[in-house]
């Protein structure tokens, strides 16, 4: 059985502070709960960079996995604003977010770059939580589905079939995120699906079934539930619900059938 995986990304927001209290206040909702949840999920944060650091202290002793939302490829060198991933393996960090629409879009990524990102992640032991998603147009115009599995492919280009399992694949449809407006249950499901078939095709029956396919996009307390009931969505990747303690528990506690 895959365990689902609930991530929180917390984009540019929050200072070390308000993000401590969070992650306090997060923990006094979970950490009770900390055994029944593990039988059958996975919790993780991606704060900023900068705040990786009080981040991790706050979480000691905690299930709770760390994570970032992006990381350089080489190991060091002179790449000035950018982070390694050393670096962020000193702190703990266990998964990186790679290929965000955010990342994408605003920060003109490619999948070039952001497959060479998968690849060290994954020479590192980290697990990349790699993201696809169509944008509005791509949406409206019936290209989903071509747009998804393109970005899947590239971004699994060079990635050997013992290493696949140890990803997780990000659904997020560029229209539904930030804009209150999430893909229904069964919008979702029919592309996790068709993820999930992808990489079976290329990596066989028992690889697909282990990969984690998470959906992402104005996901909430109250829409929580009914998609990560449906059986190819292993969870979700919150961006505002994600600031507030109390809905991010809530969406921890999801019900998943
Ligand atoms: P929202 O949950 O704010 O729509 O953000 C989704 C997202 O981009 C998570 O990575």
């Amino acid at each position: 059985m895959r365990k689902k995986l609930i991530a929180g990304n917390w984009k540019m927001h929050l200072l070390p502070v308000g993000a401590r209290a969070l992650v306090e206040r997060i923990r006094a909702e979970l950490d009770p709960l900390a055994a029944t949840l593990a039988k059958d999920r996975e919790v993780m944060v991606a704060p900023p960079d900068i705040l990786i650091p009080a981040v991790a202290q706050a979480l000691a002793g905690s299930s709770i996995l760390l994570g970032a939302q992006n990381m350089h490829f080489e190991d060091k060198g002179a790449f000035t604003g950018e982070v390694a991933p050393p670096m962020l393996l000193a702190y703990g960090v266990t998964h990186v977010i790679l290929g965000h629409s955010e990342r994408r879009h605003i920060f003109h990524e490619t999948d070039d770059l952001i497959n060479k990102k998968v690849l060290a992640a994954i020479h590192h032991r980290m697990t990349p939580i790699l993201c696809v998603g169509e944008t509005q147009d791509e949406h409206d115009s019936g290209r989903a589905l071509d747009v998804v599995l393109r970005q899947l492919q590239r971004g699994l280009e060079g990635v050997a079939d013992d290493h696949v399992t140890r990803m997780a694949i990000a659904y997020e449809p560029v229209w539904a995120i930030g804009t209150g407006r999430t893909a229904t249950p069964a919008q979702a499901e029919a592309i996790h699906g068709a993820i999930r078939g992808a990489i079976l095709e290329r990596y066989g029956r028992e690889r697909a079934d282990t990969v984690r396919i998470i959906y992402g996009g104005s996901v909430n307390d109250e829409n929580v539930d009914s998609l990560v009931s449906k059986p190819d969505i292993d969870g979700a990747l919150v961006g505002g619900a994600s600031l507030k303690a109390d809905s991010f528990a809530r969406i921890v506690r999801a019900r998943t059938r």
